[in-house]
């Protein structure tokens, strides 16, 4: 097992699992994190699961090199189809999404009728159904794929009317189920809260990133690994592919925290 003042690893697609850092920094301000955004290969969502796996090794090998003592997978897709294999592989601790949504889903849902959005290969998962449903047998889990979301996220496409017709689009089947809880099964989804608000009238929006993140808390905590150190918390950001397009959108979110973006190039990248 690593050491106290080791950073905990994030990674996702591109710039989504930037919800889950900003959740982070606010309830883990005194830890390091290296940030690796996989623009290389993004959209997950339209990727094979023999692809995900070879993206997650990539990065874990990766990972591991650079001596993480922990892994958050801040990414939906990963979470739901490459996490219950990689958590087998690698001798660190790692946290993903889909239970963490599904815990606080169950919390939350006032009727029992929850819908989830999320990458198209989540949704052929149906792993956020199987983990709402493994705590709660008799809620109804109503899913949804959205892929445009993702790459007008990742092109600062936050407002106006694409995103607004795609959110009215991927909400209407939902909507119509009477569901009482949505959940933001991809991590690129709550850049889209104002309008997906707008949208839902009565129905609560659940972002996981706090959940998970307070699952990575208690299971530093857990393994005596949280740092100690009086120190502020350095965050290292870094892609696989372009990374002008990833400091533009990223600074949208978090502002300062991001100085500079590293390209770096990992085995299959
Ligand atoms: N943000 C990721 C997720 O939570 C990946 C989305 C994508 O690249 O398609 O699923």
């Amino acid at each position: 097992m690593l050491g106290n003042n080791h950073p905990v690893g994030i990674f996702d697609s591109g710039v989504g699992g930037l919800t889950v850092v900003k959740a982070f920094l606010e309830q883990l301000p005194q830890e390091d994190l290296i940030y690796f955004g996989d623009t290389a290969h993004v959209p997950y969502g339209n990727k094979s699961e023999a692809q995900l796996m070879q993206y997650a090794h990539d990065i874990m090998d990766y990972f591991m090199e650079r001596k993480v003592k922990a892994v958050l997978v801040a990414c939906g897709t990963h979470s739901s189809v490459t996490l219950p294999r990689i958590q087998a592989e690698y001798p660190i601790p790692m946290v993903g999404m889909v239970r963490a949504a599904a815990r606080a889903a169950c919390r939350i849902t006032s009727g029992k009728r929850v819908g989830v959005l999320a990458t198209q290969a989540t949704v052929n998962s149906h792993a956020y159904r199987k983990a709402i449903q493994d705590i709660m047998p008799d809620c109804h889990v109503f899913e949804a794929a959205c892929p445009l979301f993702v790459p007008l996220v990742e092109a600062g496409i936050l407002t106006g009317e694409e995103p607004i017709a795609a959110a009215k689009q991927y909400l209407e089947p939902l909507l119509r189920e009477d569901i009482d809880t949505l959940v933001l099964g991809c991590t690129h989804y709550p850049f889209l809260q104002d309008i997906l608000t707008d949208l839902i009238g009565e129905v609560t929006l659940l972002d996981p990133a706090i959940e998970a993140v307070k699952e990575m808390k208690a299971i530093l905590t857990g393994h005596d690994l949280l740092n100690q150190a009086a120190h502020q918390s350095r965050a290292e950001f870094l892609v696989s592919g372009d990374n002008t397009s990833f400091y533009r959108v990223g600074t949208k979110l978090l502002g300062k925290v991001i100085n500079e973006v590293k390209s770096v190039t990992l085995t299959h990248c």
